[in-house]
């Protein structure tokens, strides 16, 4: 398996801007997602088709859940992925879930699903393909 990393702040964001103002993110910031539903970060990732675990480096200083909708090429793959607090806006935690990807261009969205919008978002990692031969996926 191989695992390929993309930030957020170079990915397509619609509803949110890239800040650099709470400690811990990686790359050059986070992106700060707008308090309303469908705010939304989307990613390009190029792979084979199959299945992929993403884990979304993500924090939310608030008690209240920020959940999103993950799709993949337009149709949701994971729903209401809970997007827990971590206690504090500096305080970054993963959130998984697995999805089918396409071969070729993906486009991973994931969607803000309530008034609150989405936590500050870090990172996406995709871990997927196949592992070499004659060793355990
Ligand atoms: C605070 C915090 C932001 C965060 C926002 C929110 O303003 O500084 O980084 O995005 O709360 O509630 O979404």
């Amino acid at each position: 398996l191989a695992t390929t990393e993309h930030q957020a702040e170079g990915a397509s964001v619609s509803g949110g801007v890239v800040e650099s103002n709470h400690a811990g993110y990686t790359g050059g910031g986070f992106v700060n997602y707008d308090n309303a539903p469908g705010s939304h970060v989307e990613f390009t990732v190029t792979a084979q088709a199959g299945p992929a675990t993403l884990a979304l480096r993500y924090a939310n200083g608030t008690t209240t859940n920020r959940p999103m909708t993950i799709s993949v090429n337009g149709t949701a793959q994971a729903s209401g992925v809970a997007f827990a607090g971590t206690g504090a806006w500096s305080t970054w935690r993963t959130a998984t879930a697995n999805v089918t990807l396409a071969a070729g261009v993906n486009r991973v969205r994931v969607a803000a699903t309530t008034a609150a919008g989405g936590p500050n978002l870090d990172r996406l990692d995709v871990t997927a393909g196949s592992p070499p031969p004659g060793r355990p996926a």
